[in-house]
């Protein structure tokens, strides 16, 4: 894609009007003119953000994976490489490194197998000392 057409933000800032209506998601740039009338959120929600960068109200939607393949439609370039910004993803996964109660060598005693092992050999200990 770096043949692709590169726009400032500054470029982008003033296509800011229904007859050029462009946006920036996630460091590309999406002319949405034709668009406007044939979202399903309505016209007025893009209008809100064109010009500018949309990528977290379009993020906070939820949009659908078809939304995803139907913006591809209206794609017209990508920001200069000094201009882009990281990419926040709001993704959750099981692997997520970051997570406080993954099963390593760093979690704490009660998150490892031996707190329930040793929780079962005392409930044993403590009903054979009781019914035996
Ligand atoms: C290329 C850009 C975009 C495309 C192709 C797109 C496409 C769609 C599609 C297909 C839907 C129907 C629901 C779904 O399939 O997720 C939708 C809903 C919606 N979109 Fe977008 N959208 C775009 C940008 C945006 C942006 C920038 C905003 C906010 C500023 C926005 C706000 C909404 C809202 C509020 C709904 C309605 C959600 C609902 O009724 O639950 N969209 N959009």
């Amino acid at each position: 894609m770096s043949d692709s057409k590169q726009f400032t933000r500054k470029e982008i800032s003033s296509r800011n009007s229904k007859n050029d209506a462009v946006v920036i998601i996630d460091n590309q740039v999406y002319d949405l003119t034709p668009f406007l009338d044939d979202h399903p959120g309505g016209h007025e929600v893009l209008l809100n953000v064109v010009g500018k960068d949309a990528s977290e109200d379009f993020e906070d939607v939820g949009h659908s994976i078809d939304a995803k393949e139907l913006m591809k439609k209206y794609l017209i370039g990508q920001i200069v490489a000094e201009e882009r910004i990281e990419i926040k993803k709001k993704t959750f996964t099981w692997d997520d490194k970051s997570s406080p109660s993954t099963d390593t060598e760093n979690s704490s005693f009660i998150n490892t197998w031996k707190f329930p092992v040793l929780m079962g050999l005392l409930m044993t200990l403590l009903y054979t000392y009781l019914f035996a």
